[in-house]
């Protein structure tokens, strides 16, 4: 029902239930970085639902918590529980970092949670620390809680950077073997500062590509859901890789997301800075009705693609603020 001057079909909200990530990952959110979003401006969980419930009226199916770091966010699992009810909605799925899930599984599965996406860039413990900040361990043990609970399916994402994790590559592929795990390749991108400072070890994944396909038999391969990634069975194993490459491909032609800031922004582009503030109108008393009529005049503004090969320093706001 949503869709957008060049036919997508806009079925997938990502919604941001935080600015703020207890890790500090180099590509996305700087150490200095300070200028959080402060919480009378957030969107409380009434908020939220009800907001939601209009783009599940519009025909928004697929809902995405993200971050920030969601499950920082108190209450997050009530958050989950109630759009998970909402009509219409009939997925919903959860961006982490995964040093939480130990704690968090099991109410968010209860809560209607069935997909994760986990970001996982190293197994090596100092090597995660220089790039995250944090410690490795309560991630894979989150991780095995997550396995546990029956999440289904579980994708771990690693942004791929020459000279820092480009060799643990081949390493990621036997972890995700191991356990069942959908493994997906990031190019980096350049959003925000730190993004952009991390474009010197940008590597095109086609390498990749071209370096697994010597080692392994790369069968393409169907999933459901697959958005932006192209994926591939890994010989006639379980394991299924993912290459999501925003620089090297663009693939904005079959985007179908649009995302909600904690604030209550309405982005229409990862890669482009218009966004609609629906806050203001929710706090000024709109009617469901004119909230519909201004996401759907949003949605008819929703740019063509991102321009970020040929305007890489375009967005100043972190990547944190929007959770990829
Ligand atoms: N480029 C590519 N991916 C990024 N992420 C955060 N910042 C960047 C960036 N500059 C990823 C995280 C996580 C997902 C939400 O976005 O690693 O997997
Ligand atoms: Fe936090 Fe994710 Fe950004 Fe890392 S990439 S700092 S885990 S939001």
């Amino acid at each position: 029902m949503l869709c957008d001057p060049f036919g997508r079909h806009i079925e997938y909200l990502r919604l941001s239930v935080t600015d703020r990530c207890d890790f500090r990952c180099f590509y996305c959110l700087p150490r200095s970085h300070r200028d959080f979003e402060t919480p009378g401006d957030w969107l409380t969980a009434d908020e939220i639902e009800r907001l939601v419930g209009q783009f599940a009226a519009l025909g928004i199916k697929h809902v995405r918590l993200t971050g920030g770091e969601p499950l920082v966010r108190k209450g997050v699992d009530d958050i989950a529980r109630r759009i998970s009810a909402l009509p219409g909605i009939e997925e919903l799925s959860l961006s982490t970092n995964a040093s939480r899930l130990g704690k968090f599984s099991g109410s968010l599965h209860q809560a209607g949670v069935r997909r994760l996406n986990i970001s996982l860039d190293s197994l090596d413990e100092k090597r995660f620390e220089e790039i995250t900040g944090s410690r490795l361990k309560p991630v894979l043990q989150g991780i095995e809680h997550a396995a546990d609970c029956g999440f289904s399916p579980i994708k771990i994402n690693m942004v791929i950077m020459r000279g820092i994790n480009d060799g643990e590559i081949e390493g990621m592929i036997e972890y995700c073997l191991e356990r069942g795990l959908t493994l997906r390749f990031i190019e980096t991108m350049p959003v925000g500062q730190a993004g952009q400072s991390a474009n010197q070890h940008y590597l095109p994944l086609s390498e990749i590509e071209a370096r697994l396909r010597k080692r392994y038999q790369l069968q393409p391969a169907a999933m459901k859901g697959s958005g932006p990634a192209s994926y591939f069975r890994i010989g006639d194993s379980d394991l299924i890789i993912g290459f999501i490459t925003p620089r090297s491909q663009h693939f904005c032609d079959t985007c179908n997301r649009v995302r909600l800031s904690v604030t209550g922004d309405l982005h229409l582009c990862l890669g482009q800075e218009d966004h609609l503030a629906l806050r203001p109108m929710l706090r000024a008393g709109a009617s469901n009705q004119e909230i519909r009529q201004a996401i759907q005049a949003a949605i008819a503004r929703k740019p063509e693609r991102h321009r970020f090969n040929e305007a890489p320093t375009a967005i100043i706001r972190p990547m944190s603020a929007l959770g990829g």
